[in-house]
């Protein structure tokens, strides 16, 4: 599905994002909609729509399984030519609470800025949501995509070969979880890098591995010299930075600190810095 979707926010802006790992921080990143693709007011889309974010929002169980806690949830409301497939997916470290507290937040917030599309996307810091329809359950989407770069080096961090080689190395370990999400870090030099690469796990793992190797490929060309970086599409995201900007305790042990290097002994979170978003898919 090659969607052309608008792009509603400014190209390029400097914004501040959080610098640590905050847990109660819903940050919002961005949305798309396809703007050919309207619904009218109260007709039966609109009410399968209703329908199905209210029972995202909801705590019922589905199936076996507690769908917060998997952190991923699609589901379908209405018949065709009404029929509107939904999905979301939560950061693979937030907890239960704070994945159906994002995916409220999105819920409501999606119904705002998009109050007649039919085919929706919104990012938040720690969950996806996403709407449409036309199936994309298990189908690859590398668009609309949204990559930002975090060029504040005052961390010391550099942007070096092993960023792309950390990223690989958690592509191959996501791949072999069922929530297809994985966590990493390593020393470069005496900083600590963290990175982080999650598909939605309805992929195959040939797609989600194809997905996840487009997203770090764009890290060679856009964010050559950036301390920070992530690329967000529907089906998957990566993001690195020099600070852990997930939740730590989630994955407890941490690299061996390199022989003969100290490893840094943070005082402070760093003080915020500037990024830049740059947008590929056409703005039409
Ligand atoms: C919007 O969605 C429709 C229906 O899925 C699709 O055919 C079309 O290509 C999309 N529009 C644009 C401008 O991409
Ligand atoms: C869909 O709605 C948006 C406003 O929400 C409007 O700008 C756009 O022209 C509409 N598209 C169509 C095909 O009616
Ligand atoms: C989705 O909605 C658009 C616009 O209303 C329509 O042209 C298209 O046929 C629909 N696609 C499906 C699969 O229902
Ligand atoms: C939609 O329904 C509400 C209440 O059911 C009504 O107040 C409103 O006028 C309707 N809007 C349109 C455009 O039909
Ligand atoms: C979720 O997507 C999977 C993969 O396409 C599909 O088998 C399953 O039926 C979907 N679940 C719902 C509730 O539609
Ligand atoms: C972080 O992960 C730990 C271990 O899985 C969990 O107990 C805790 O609730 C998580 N914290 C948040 C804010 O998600
Ligand atoms: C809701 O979405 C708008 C964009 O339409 C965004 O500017 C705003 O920050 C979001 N608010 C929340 C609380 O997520
Ligand atoms: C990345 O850096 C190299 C060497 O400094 C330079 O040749 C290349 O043009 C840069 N690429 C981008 C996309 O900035």
């Amino acid at each position: 599905m090659n969607m052309i979707l608008v792009f509603l926010s400014v190209l390029s802006f400097l914004i501040s994002l959080p610098r640590a790992y905050f847990p109660g921080d819903h940050f919002y990143i961005d949305h798309f909609y396809n703007n050919t693709v309207n619904f009218t007011r109260n007709s039966t889309y609109q009410s399968n729509l209703n329908l199905l974010l209210s029972t995202l929002r909801s705590n019922t169980i589905h199936g076996s399984s507690d769908k917060f806690s998997e952190g991923f949830y699609n589901s379908t409301a209405g018949q065709d030519p009404d029929k509107v497939y939904c999905l979301f997916l939560c950061r693979g470290d937030v907890s239960a609470e704070k994945c159906k507290d994002c995916v409220n937040f999105a819920t409501s917030n999606i119904t705002q800025c998009c109050p007649l599309q039919k085919d929706t996307v919104i990012w938040y810091e720690e969950c996806l949501l996403r709407y449409s329809n036309v199936s994309f359950f298990s189908t690859m989407d590398t668009e609309p995509d949204v990559a930002w770069w975090n060029r504040d080096d005052s961390t010391g961090g550099l942007f070096d070969q092993q960023v792309p080689n950390l990223m690989n190395e958690a592509v191959n370990q996501a791949l072999s979880t069922t929530k297809m999400f994985a966590m990493k870090r390593t020393y470069i030099d005496v900083q600590m890098l963290y990175g982080l690469v999650q598909c939605t796990p309805d992929l195959s793992t040939d797609d989600c591995r194809r997905c996840l190797r487009l997203a770090i490929s764009r890290l060679d060309g856009f964010c050559n010299k950036s301390v920070g970086g992530r690329v967000m599409y529907p089906s998957c995201n990566i993001r690195y930075e020099y600070y852990p900007f997930y939740n730590n305790t989630f994955n407890p042990t941490p690299p061996l600190a390199p022989a003969r290097r100290t490893p840094p002994v943070l005082l402070s979170p760093p003080s915020p810095g500037s990024v830049t978003s740059s947008k590929d898919t056409s703005t039409e």
